[in-house]
């Protein structure tokens, strides 16, 4: 067994990794100072794969196993959801003593994160990620949350689990656009801190695709230690946690324009880094080799790179009306090299001349 330590003190939990972990929860679970009564909550996709595995492991530890399965899919990730979780919580009996498993992708996770981080205002628990985005992204770092009408994670909490339990294993029964979508991730953190793993990304990335449990077990390792001293040195994203925010700006905008159902949020921020590092040489921060590098490997991953087909009006104006964005314009993160990248603010117009000299966009 691999193990991660993300070190935030009294708030300090361990990522452990290792193929066929599900058989092994109860005992790791057993190990932690939480109560009997526990909550898996998992949705209608997740359940019938691996929910009975978790279930019998839990009770044979002598746990009290409750189960609360969501429907699936983004659109569910909203407050309806959560009260639905306390609502059914409450018939459970559940108390300040009791802890909830979220056993899923990112959106199981963010939800089941959020409903512990506030019921009773806040209960432990645990994360068991399924997928690869949230087994080297969303299960680390304690962002917890759900999206409004008006705007995708716009209510949360920064609440961070007690274990998250990782089995590669599980990975065998994803979609291989859900295993892109993490791929795109993993490659991010390549870029924005750590050249070495982003050459051995270059090597490797046929195997890691065919879930080779040795390359895929590293990179799950690596990524999850990467995001770990990110979230350790800035938790509350003041500073260094934003250049995880890499290809972002113009993923979300991607995603907008196409309203989040033509790519993965993976898909998504593969064509912002393209998009990000092509701006960057524009700028002249970088050159054209880091920025072929980056859209070469993103092409041997299956991963798109073209913008697609918007007016540059619709680009600019979906990024200015991003809620997260500044006053004055919008910070972004940029490529200096493979493994470096710095924040810098740009205004609507110094934009809007990048993109369409760089991106040919009209
Ligand atoms: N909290 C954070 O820091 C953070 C970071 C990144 C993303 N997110 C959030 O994560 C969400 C995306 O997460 P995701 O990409 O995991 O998507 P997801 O949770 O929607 O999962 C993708 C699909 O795969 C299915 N699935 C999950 N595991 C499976 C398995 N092992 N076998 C077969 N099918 C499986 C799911 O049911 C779903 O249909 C977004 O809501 C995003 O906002 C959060
Ligand atoms: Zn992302």
């Amino acid at each position: 067994m691999q193990t991660v330590k993300v070190d935030l003190k009294d708030r300090s939990y361990n990522i452990h990794i290792e193929n066929g972990l599900l058989n092994k929860t109860g005992d790791l679970i057993s190990t932690l100072p939480v109560r009997k009564n526990i909550a898996i909550i998992t949705n209608k996709t997740i359940a019938p794969l691996y929910l009975d595995i978790v279930k019998t492991k839990l009770k044979k530890t002598g746990f009290n196993v409750h189960v609360i399965i969501l429907p699936d899919g983004e659109e569910h990730k909203n407050l309806n959801t959560i009260t639905n979780i306390y609502n059914e919580l409450i018939m459970m009996d559940f108390d300040r003593n009791s802890s909830i498993i979220a056993l899923g992708g990112g959106v199981v996770g963010d939800m089941a994160g959020f409903a512990a981080a506030t019921f009773f205002r806040g209960i432990p628990y645990i994360q068991i990620p399924t997928t690869l985005l949230s087994q080297v992204d969303s299960s680390v770092g304690g962002k917890t949350g759900v999206n409004l009408p008006g705007g995708k994670n716009l209510v949360g909490a920064f609440y961070q689990p007690k274990l998250v339990i990782i089995d590669p294993e599980v990975l065998k029964t994803l979609q291989i656009t859900e295993l892109r979508a993490g791929i795109a991730e993993v490659i991010k953190y390549g870029v924005i801190l750590n050249n070495e793993f982003f050459k051995y990304l270059e090597l490797n990335i046929d195997q890691a695709v065919k879930l080779d449990d040795e390359t895929i077990a590293y990179i799950i390792k690596t990524s999850c230690s990467i995001k770990a001293d990110i979230t350790t040195q800035d938790e509350k994203e003041k500073g260094i946690r934003s250049f995880l925010n890499f290809g972002h700006t113009i993923g979300h905008a991607v995603e907008t324009l196409t309203n989040y159902n033509e790519f993965t949020h993976g898909e998504a921020v593969a064509i912002g880094m393209a998009a990000i590092s092509k701006l960057s040489e524009f700028w002249r921060f970088t050159d054209i080799e880091n920025s072929n590098r980056l859209i070469a490997l993103l092409q041997k991953s299956g991963l798109p790179t073209e913008l697609p087909a918007f007016s540059l009006n619709d680009y600019i104006d979906t990024m200015m009306k991003d809620k997260k964005r500044a006053e004055a314009g919008i910070n972004m993160v940029l490529m200096k090299q493979i493994g470096e990248v710095f924040l810098k603010l740009k205004t609507a117009d110094e934009l809007s001349l990048a993109m369409q000299t760089a991106l040919n966009l009209k």
